[in-house]
């Protein structure tokens, strides 16, 4: 079948609290680099089109500045350029998004967990994307010594939850004992880590054990690997290429099909500002791998 006939909905479903969402989804941090804010708004337009019911995004995703800081002129905000590419909202679509950090021109990129700070991000969220709530907010932490319990900020996000702001919460960056703690403040619906297939890191006991407990895996930087926010790894295993050769897919939809190959939990997010690089893709989504591939592919 035509790559661009595929959609997401050959990835399988996946039920963040009451939402389904298709397991293959789209990161919006990649829209912003690119100075024609019409090209990104086409891509968004036709990742819904392809049957994406679940974007990935952040307030601070901006350029120039935020977490790209790419090129110049005038701020391009991902929350905005998902507004006017598909608001009014269709009823199926999931906008996750993340706070933890806040952004504006003066200060730059900035952590900030504080209580008024976490507020006036999930309040700038609803803002920028023209929303009254928000389906699904992450609690994006930075991991550093003595900086160890996510219970403060997420139970403030907890309380924004339950004065209706918020659908359900999620966590980013984190280990397992941060999903005990915020599990016994509120129910989490996903956890949104680096993984790759050549960047597993110590996930693989995590995402064993959401799948355990109904919770989302949800990996970023699958098709970046160690390379984050520089863009797509360039060299592949050789696992990778045999793989992608016997299946006539390229190296990056099988690193997309390895994460949703890694269990029914695990949704994928690949980030691209590129309508060619979109519909590859969500096809990636139909592939379907063998034990003896995934094996391979280690
Ligand atoms: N929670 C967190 O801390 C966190 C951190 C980073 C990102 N995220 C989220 O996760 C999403 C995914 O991360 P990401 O976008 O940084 O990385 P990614 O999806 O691993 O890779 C994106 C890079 O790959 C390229 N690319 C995409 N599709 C491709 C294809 N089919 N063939 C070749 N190259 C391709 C993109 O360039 P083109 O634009 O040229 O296609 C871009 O440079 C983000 O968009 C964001 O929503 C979350």
């Amino acid at each position: 079948m035509p790559v661009d006939e595929i959609t997401a909905a050959a990835a399988g479903s996946w039920t963040l609290g009451d939402r389904t969402v298709h397991r293959m989804g789209f990161g919006s941090m990649r829209t912003t680099p690119d100075p024609d804010p019409a090209r990104a708004i086409r891509v968004l337009r036709r990742a819904v089109e392809l049957g994406v019911n679940h974007i990935d995004t952040a307030a601070f995703y901006v350029s120039p500045g935020g977490t790209l800081n790419v090129g110049d002129g005038p701020a391009r905000y991902a929350t905005e350029l998902i507004r006017a590419a598909l608001a009014p909202y269709p009823e199926h679509l999931v906008i996750t998004t993340k706070v933890g950090f806040g952004y504006d021109p003066t200060h730059g990129l900035y952590e900030d967990t504080s209580a008024a700070g976490l507020r006036a991000q999930v309040e700038e969220n609803l803002r920028r994307l023209g929303r009254d709530h928000l389906d699904v907010v992450n609690l994006r932490i930075v991991r550093r010594p003595g900086r160890d319990s996510v219970a403060e900020a997420f139970g403030v996000l907890a309380d924004l939850r339950e004065a209706g702001l918020i659908r359900h919460l999620g966590l980013s960056n984190v280990r397992l004992d941060h999903l005990d703690e915020a599990q016994a403040i509120a129910p989490v619906v996903c956890v949104q880590n680096a993984y790759a297939v050549d960047n597993r890191g110590e996930q693989d006991p995590l995402l064993r054990e959401c799948g355990a407990r109904g919770v989302a895996y949800v990996p970023f930087f699958a098709l970046a690997g160690t390379r984050r926010e520089s863009g797509a790894v360039a060299e592949h295993a050789a696992a990778v290429h045999a793989v992608a050769r016997a299946h006539g897919a390229t190296p990056h939809q099988v690193r997309l099909a390895w994460t949703l190959h890694r269990g029914p939990h695990v949704l994928a997010i690949p980030g691209t500002g590129d309508p060619e690089h979109l519909a590859q893709n969500i096809a990636a989504g139909a592939l379907r791998l063998g034990d003896e591939e995934m094996a391979a592919l280690g």
